[in-house]
């Protein structure tokens, strides 16, 4: 099964709104294009190779109407696109605008021999993510009710990525999402945005995906905010009914880069 992985999108109402010298409605476009293939206007549904689409969070860039926008690009697709917010996202907004198919706003989706978890990991007010105790409990309880290999999705990430002003922004309460997570071994892969970098770990049997922005990067292992130079990217999963998983990013160069800002 296919599995294609887009991340913080930061889309505004605009098509010229740009981040960190990023035109974020196109280079959303040219990411899809080579994800999926060139899109034809007059095409009622696209056709997709994906069993779904996983968007990480980061919709939008502080402007709800970029909720639209994303609904015009991704709208189209025969396929199911499961989706969390992020911290720039407005979670009743998202929620509101991503009503029906092909969207699906957090929740739990059973799809072939695979189930995946997608968590809302937003503290209201804050860069950093934290999992209520709610959301923890529905975590375990989605674990404990099947035993299909599991694959979480979340937007702010558990572990430290080695960059100080990053991880100051991590999942604040990190120790008890892995406290539900290791007592549930059928929990296979988990992958995140936010970190705007491509990374792969394992943890204890489980591997760990962080994914490049549609947009703009940040350098890896810097303490201070830095930009990279790197292109949009997007990531694709293949995961296996024995439960493993082959992945690979892949970085779309055909758009340059308006400029380098600065913040
Ligand atoms: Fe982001």
């Amino acid at each position: 099964m296919q599995i294609l992985q887009l991340t913080d999108p930061h889309l505004y109402g605009k098509a010229s709104g740009n981040l960190r010298g990023v035109e974020t409605d196109s280079s959303l476009r040219h990411v899809l294009d080579d994800a999926l293939g060139p899109q034809a206007e007059h095409e009622a549904i696209h056709p997709c190779r994906y069993s779904a689409i996983l968007v990480t969070g980061d919709v939008v860039q502080d402007d709800p109407s970029g909720y639209l926008r994303f609904k015009s690009i991704l709208g189209r697709l025969q396929t199911q696109v499961l989706c969390i917010p992020g911290n720039h996202d407005e979670p009743d907004a998202m929620r509101h605008s991503l009503r029906g198919a092909p969207f699906e706003y957090c929740g739990t989706h059973p799809i072939g021999d695979w189930q995946f978890i997608m968590l809302d990991t937003c503290n209201p007010g804050h860069v950093g993510g934290r999992m209520t105790p709610g959301e923890l409990a529905r975590l375990d309880a989605t674990l404990a009710a099947s035993p299909a290999h599991a694959f979480v999705c979340m937007h702010h990430h558990p572990i430290a990525m080695g960059s100080r002003w990053l991880d100051d922004v991590g999942l604040a309460n990190a120790e008890e999402f892995w406290g539900v997570i290791d007592a549930h071994p059928h929990v296979r892969g988990i992958a995140w945005g936010h970190v705007h970098q491509a990374y792969e770990g394992q943890r204890k049997g489980v591997r760990l995906f962080a994914t490049p922005s549609t947009c703009a990067q940040f350098l890896p292992q810097s303490d201070r905010y830095a930009l990279d130079s790197r292109p949009p990217a997007y990531r694709r999963f293949e995961l296996r009914a024995n439960g493993t998983i082959d992945s690979e990013v892949r970085w779309v160069d055909t758009m340059p880069l308006l400029q380098v800002a600065t913040r």
